[in-house]
């Protein structure tokens, strides 16, 4: 995310220094040819005087007109007040009002307007909680003197961009990104003919320009336009070749346009333009070397965008600051000598580039880059040597994930001439030991030196150089815990050989939000200082570890918890009830234990709870509803009870409860950070990439449940995996489980289950897994759909008959009938049962 950020935030600092050249430029060259007279001259400087200096704040609208439409624009714009509570942006139009006090209404004076000579000539209305279509008819878009229009960063909950704005002919600057509109962008706006600048990114990947629209667009504002930003506008055709028309465009983004085919070599008449980001798109041909003509580029963005030819040579980008071309597939190559001469260079990313070799002790030809900030060679599978990356002062984020790193022994150098990093990125390096060259680093704000096959005892040096993000997993560390500096935030030691106690110092780390030591060979018990991390932990992961003991009351009022693995240890004693404190938590698994209690009905009350797993514990007793909780589990939606020795019934009430198990449609939720437990197999997995579906999973096998399958489980219609074997249910299978209609596992097998199956069943259209095996079940097994695709294992043990069993039901046509004719899902990547699941965890 910091990257991310950082990426833009240097983006924008060039527009704003185009947007100001621009003026200048405009004004000079205007002023010149009117001072063939002095007397005009003299009238336009004064002219121009009024505008600047007293525009706004002394002129009143001449047309009162213009001042009610402004009043009628305010009052059918709907604003989403909730959105305000904890954001930089205001409610602009919500100080608009009529004061008559003083006998003048002056729409001028209102935030976000900007008049001249009495008319409004812009509007302002940028992050203003707008909220809601704006109808064609609108009463803006009969300002007709409005010059400047900018809605960005507004919600218009996926409308349409009204064509009422092609009335507003006088348009130089429309501003309509990150606004959530949708749909196709209305042929009215290219025909405005005045453009100078138009930036339409951004809108959820939501909006749609129409090729000829788009050619319009550009034929229109061949004179005027400067910028043309449409990031995410799908234009689904080629770059039309007339683009090369655009003589003064200054900054041109096309990036994930849905552009195919060839870039035109009309691109390469653009020679006034300084940022040009293509990327995303998916070109066909290579890129062409008269690209070189654009000589006055700072900042130029290939990455993503294409699969053949080489990169010709960028030499005469003598002002160019930015280069990415991350993720194209050139030709093998090697990195050439000219990258040496961009000495202007602060952000350099050549991810996954399909580089060959780095040519000669790489990077020498970069060590002219002395204005390198960032550089990211991630993913190239090529040799590089650590050593000259130190002598780039600037550098402050190095990213070398996947390559082979080598590190020369110290030679004579101090410290005084090192880079001093922010970010270093060493994953998957093949790494076998501690770098000592980074030994020096005083400055280093996250660390990364995972996935490697680092061996042996951290050194006590590396508690000096790391400050905030450090992460070990992953390694063959041995030795016991060691206690980073207390500014440490992420702490990661996962799948590593440490032993030993958790020392308690760890609890003197006050900023800590993320501990994970899964997979180790921890022991001990949980240190109960840990309470003091309360407030600052938002995941905790002990799993697979030995700790014993009982886990110790550590969550306190306000704690920010949302995931607790504690599961694969040798726990014992109760669930603390202190977890009730935990609020915020969203998973806690505490499978494979010795936990022994009665079920922890408690925690029902947190309303964040959307995973729970005791799985393999001593949970005994019945489970029932208690009246004194007001709330049920009402986010739940994966429950593993198994493998315990809970009895009675099956907790039939909370069936009825579980509400976030009869939603059919989850949505996800956005975030940095994402845990994938897995639920049957062992192992932690984190993800970085976003994943939507989320599993709904009732397992309560392998207790000793009795009686019968309630009919309210027929209200889970969300569930997707439910397991109910090794149990002692005894009564038939109640029709109305047809109902779960969006099952893709369901096991009820080694139960007493007596009578027919259910010809219901066969409407469980997305069943894949089926086991009744083992049951007291007679008569014959349903056919069709799914049910033919089962084999016999799902349905041994039984008195059953018919397809697919050899033991025929009397003279019923079942057994001879030919398979029901189903196309069968082949492409199905669901394997036996649910194996892991992703949560968002925000930290
Ligand atoms: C704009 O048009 C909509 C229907 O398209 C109508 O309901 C609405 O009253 C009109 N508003 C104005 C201000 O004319
Ligand atoms: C459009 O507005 C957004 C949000 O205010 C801003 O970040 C962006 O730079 C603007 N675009 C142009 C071309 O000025
Ligand atoms: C590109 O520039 C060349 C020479 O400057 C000119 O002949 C050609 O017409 C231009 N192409 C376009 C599409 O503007
Ligand atoms: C553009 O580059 C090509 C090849 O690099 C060159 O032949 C051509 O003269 C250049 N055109 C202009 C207008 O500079
Ligand atoms: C590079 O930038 C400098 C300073 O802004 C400017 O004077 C020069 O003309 C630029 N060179 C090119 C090739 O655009
Ligand atoms: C990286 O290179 C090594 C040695 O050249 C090779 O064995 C390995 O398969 C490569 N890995 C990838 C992901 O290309
Ligand atoms: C990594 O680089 C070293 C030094 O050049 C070399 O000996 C080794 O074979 C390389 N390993 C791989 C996997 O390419
Ligand atoms: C070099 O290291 C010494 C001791 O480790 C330290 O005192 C000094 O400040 C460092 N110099 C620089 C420029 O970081
Ligand atoms: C850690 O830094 C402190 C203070 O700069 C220094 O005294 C100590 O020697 C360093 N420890 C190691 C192991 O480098
Ligand atoms: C964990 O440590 C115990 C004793 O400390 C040892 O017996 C056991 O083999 C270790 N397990 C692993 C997986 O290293
Ligand atoms: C924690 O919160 C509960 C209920 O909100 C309150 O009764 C209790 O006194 C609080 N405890 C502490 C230590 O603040
Ligand atoms: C259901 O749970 C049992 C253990 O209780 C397990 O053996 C079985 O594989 C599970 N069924 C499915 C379909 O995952």
């Amino acid at each position: 995310m910091f990257l991310f950020y950082f990426f833009f935030s240097n983006h924008r600092s060039w527009l704003y220094n185009e947007r100001v050249s621009f003026i200048y430029v405009n004004l000079t060259s205007f002023l010149n040819i009117m001072a063939k007279s002095f007397h005009l001259f003299m009238l336009i400087l004064l002219l121009h005087v009024l505008e600047y200096g007293l525009a706004n704040k002394f002129s009143s609208l001449s047309h009162a007109d213009e001042c009610t439409l402004l009043f009628q624009f305010k009052e059918n714009m709907p604003i989403n007040k909730y959105a305000s509570v904890d954001s930089d942006a205001y409610l602009k139009v919500a100080s608009w009002n009529f004061n008559t006090s003083d006998g003048a209404i002056n729409g001028c004076l209102w935030d976000g307007v900007e008049c001249r000579f009495g008319h409004v000539i812009g509007l302002d209305l940028s992050s203003s909680f707008l909220y809601g279509p704006i109808d064609s008819n609108n009463s803006l878009f009969s300002l007709v003197h409005l010059r400047t229009l900018n809605l960005a960063d507004n919600h218009f909950r996926f409308s349409q961009i009204p064509s009422g704005i092609g009335r507003l002919s006088q348009l130089a600057n429309l501003n309509l990104s990150y606004s959530a509109f949708n749909g196709e962008v209305p042929k009215q706006i290219s025909q405005l003919g005045n453009l100078v600048s138009l930036d339409l990114t951004r809108n959820w990947d939501g909006l749609k320009l129409h090729s000829s629209d788009f050619q319009v667009l550009v034929q229109k504002s061949s004179k005027t336009l400067r910028e043309l930003h449409l990031s995410e506008v799908k234009i689904d055709s080629t770059i039309p070749a007339s683009i090369g028309n655009l003589a003064h465009l200054n900054i041109l983004d096309l990036s994930s346009c849905g552009f195919t085919g060839t870039l035109p070599a009309s691109l390469n008449n653009l020679t006034q333009l300084t940022v040009l980001d293509l990327s995303g798109n998916k070109f066909s041909g290579p890129i062409q070397p008269s690209i070189g003509n654009l000589t006055h580029l700072k900042m130029l963005d290939l990455s993503r965008c294409v699969s053949t030819g080489s990169l010709p040579s960028l030499e005469s980008f003598s002002n160019l600051t930015y280069l990415s071309l991350s993720e194209n597939i050139f030709d093998r190559w090697k990195l050439p000598d000219w990258f040496g001469k961009l000495n202007k260079i602060t952000y350099l990313n050549l991810d996954d580039v399909n580089l060959n070799q780095l040519k000669g002790s790489f990077p020498s030809s970069l060590l002219n880059s002395q204005n390198l900030e960032s550089f990211y060679l991630n993913d190239n599978n090529v040799t590089v040597n650590f050593y000259p990356f130190l002598s780039l002062k600037k550098l402050k984020y190095l990213n070398l994930n996947g390559n082979n790193i080598t590190f020369p022994v110290m030679g004579g150098r101090t410290n005084e001439t090192q880079a001093k990093f922010k970010y270093l990125s060493l994953r998957s390096c093949d790494l076998k030991d501690f770098p000592e060259l980074i030994r020096f680093q005083n400055q280093l704000e996250y660390l990364y030196l995972d996935n490697n096959k680092i061996e042996g005892v951290i050194p006590k040096w590396m508690w000096n150089i790391s400050k905030g993000t450090l992460d070990l997993s992953n390694n063959m560390l041995h030795g016991s815990i060691p206690v980073p500096p207390p500014t440490t935030k992420y702490f990661s030691l996962s799948n590593n050989m440490l032993t030993g106690e958790i020392p308690s110092t760890i609890c003197e780390l006050l900023s800590l939000k993320f501990l994970d030591f899964s997979f180790n060979n921890i022991t001990g018990s949980i240190p109960p200082c840990l309470e003091k991390l309360s407030h600052s932990m938002v995941v905790l992961n002990l799993r697979s570890n030995t700790l014993h003991g009982t886990i110790p009351n550590i969550f306190t009022n306000g704690s920010r918890l949302q995931m607790i693995d504690l599961s694969e240890n040798k726990l014992q004693g109760h669930v603390p009830r202190s977890l009730e404190k935990c609020e915020s938590l969203m998973i806690l698994d505490l499978g494979y234990n010795f936990i022994e209690d009665m079920f922890p009905f408690w925690l029902g009350a947190l309303s964040e709870l959307q995973v729970l797993i005791l799985r393999f514990n001593r949970f005994h007793g019945t489970i029932t509803i208690r009246s004194k909780i007001k709330v049920n589990f009402p986010k739940l939606h994966i429950i593993d009870l198994s493998y315990n020795s809970f009895c009675g019934d099956l907790p039939h009430q909370y069936f009825q409860a579980w509400s976030a198990m009869k939603e059919t449609k989850v949505n996800a939720r956005r975030g940095y950070y994402q845990v994938a437990i897995q639920m049957t197999n062992k192992g932690v997995k984190m993800e970085y990439v976003e994943i939507i579906n989320i599993f709904s999973a009732v397992d309560l096998s392998s207790n000793r449940f009795r009686g019968k399958i309630p009919e309210s489980i027929k209200t889970l219609s969300g569930l997707q995996v439910l397991n109910l074997s090794n149990n002692e249910l005894s009564d038939v299978i109640p029709p109305s489980m047809g109902n779960l209609i969006r099952l893709e596992s369901l096991d009820l097998s080694s139960n007493k289950l007596p009578g027919v199956i259910p010809q219901d069943l066969v409407q469980l259209n997305f069943l894949e897994v089926l086991n009744l095996s083992n049951n007291k079940l007679i008569g014959p097994i349903p056919q069709g759909r799914h049910f033919d695709t089962f084999s016999n294992d799902s349905f041994m043990g039984n008195a059953l008959c018919g397809y697919p069993l050899s033991m025929k039901c009397g003279d019923s046509k079942a057994s001879n009938s030919p398979k029901v004719s189903f196309e069968e899902d082949n492409e199905s990547d669901f394997p036996n049962g649910i194996d892991w699941v992703v949560i968002l965890i925000v930290l």
